[in-house]
């Protein structure tokens, strides 16, 4: 059912255990919302909480439960329709743009639904745990994790559209933030390895592993700064076509785009930007977040000829990324766990790409199109769900996600 890809280094306690704190955190990033938060959809590409906490049980009810259950039964067979949200194998889905409309059913039902699946999911791992079953319980913990970013992502999105900047949660003590001095890193050049090998768990889309040519190039040893990009705003970035591409010169004019997502001026043209703590004084230091490719591309290409020191400057592929991570696990240039980094790699297949088999085969190989290819992980992103093969993707035009840039250039 799953090619070759039923194989696990992690024990059936491991998983569990596992199991059992990724299900845990999904509720307690609902803590501080009240019902009507995880009703509300602030757009189509956002989802409300409630239904992420849904979605990701009807995960389990149908991939895992289903098949493996012996006595298996729907907890409610409409859920399958309500929650599914792009599986054709499957069958029916209720439309992406309205799901802030389910009001049926309710918060605290898909609350005890969760508790059934999970409790069924836990029988099930300590009665058989044969590899296929265990590698589809740590496919449904990777994808609840995925969710939870999302979950973030888009209550951060459904805030922003409150005119009061409701914070999420209160910031215990404001951390400051440095910015390094910029510095170019001399890039992996020749033939790299890249994407993933081993047995521990991982997308089909970071298969096989294969060598991929990597010109001469440098790497930026931090994230572009939001004083960095408030320069880009100062030069009139914004108001330049010379620096975008035509689709993003359309994009930007159509929607009004001038500066990132989430940033904003008070009375005395001051920028804030607002955050899941509310609305704060932009931090100058911290790295720039919630842009579009088009507009880390575009920043390039400005920097490249207004930044001094940045000659030369563009996005990093993601075998450039990818073999600079590899080659700096242990240091810390930002890699992780701040903002996600566009590429400019296309969202394509690996040479040799096989889809899992079954219905989660229709988990990434189907959105290999008009997308690209972003590395590392932000701040939202679950611990213990980065590594340095992940590829995640957007299309070119989409901010709401913590995605920022790391710059790169030809030669040394
Ligand atoms: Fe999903």
């Amino acid at each position: 059912m799953l090619n070759k890809t039923v194989s696990q280094s992690s024990s059936a306690d491991e998983i569990l255990e596992q199991f059992h704190r990724s299900r845990k955190h999904s509720t307690d990033l609902i803590v501080n919302l009240n019902p009507e938060d995880c009703q509300a959809q602030s757009m189509e590409d956002a989802s409300p909480a409630k239904w992420h906490l849904a979605h990701v049980t009807w995960f389990y009810e149908v991939m895992v439960l289903k098949p493996f259950e012996e006595k298996f039964a729907y907890w409610n067979p409409e859920f399958a329709v309500l929650f599914n949200s792009y599986y054709n194998g499957i069958g029916d889905k209720h439309p992406r743009s309205k799901r802030g409309l389910l009001t049926r059913p309710s918060l605290a039902e898909v609350i005890e639904w969760r508790k059934n699946i999970e409790d069924r999911v836990i029988k099930l791992i300590k009665e058989k745990s044969s590899a296929e079953l265990l590698w589809l319980i740590q496919l449904g913990i990777n994808h609840e994790q995925q969710h939870q970013e999302l979950l973030l992502t888009d209550i951060h999105h459904l805030l922003s559209n409150n005119s009061l900047f409701p914070a999420y949660e209160s910031q215990s003590h404001h951390i400051p933030t440095s910015e390094k001095p910029f510095q170019w890193i001399k890039g992996v050049s020749g033939l790299v390895e890249t994407g993933y090998e081993g047995n521990d768990f991982h997308f089909d889309n970071e298969r096989p592993k294969h060598s991929a040519l990597n010109q001469t190039h440098s790497i930026g040893n931090r994230l572009v700064s939001n004083s960095e990009w408030l320069q880009f705003i100062e030069d009139g970035g914004y108001q330049h076509f010379q620096w975008w591409l035509d689709a993003g010169w359309a994009w930007l004019q159509t929607e009004k785009i001038s500066a990132p997502l989430y940033w904003n001026k008070d009375a005395q043209n001051q920028f804030f930007r607002f955050s899941l703590y509310g609305n704060s004084l932009l931090d100058m230091h911290a790295p720039v977040s919630n842009i579009s490719y088009f507009e880390a591309d575009a920043f390039s290409r400005w920097a490249s000829q207004n930044l001094t020191g940045f000659a030369g400057a563009r996005l990093p592929t993601e075998f450039e990324w990818e073999a600079f991570a590899r080659s700096n696990s242990e240091s810390h240039y930002d890699l992780f766990g701040k903002a996600w980094q566009w590429t400019s790699s296309n969202y394509s297949p690996y040479p040799g790409y096989q889809p899992w088999g079954g219905i989660a085969g229709e988990y990434n190989g189907k959105f290999m199109v008009n997308q690209m290819v972003l590395k590392g992980s932000s701040e939202y992103t679950p611990v213990g769900h980065s590594r340095d093969t992940y590829r995640n993707f957007f299309p070119t035009h989409a901010r709401w996600q913590m995605t920022g840039l790391r710059l790169a250039k030809d030669g040394i």
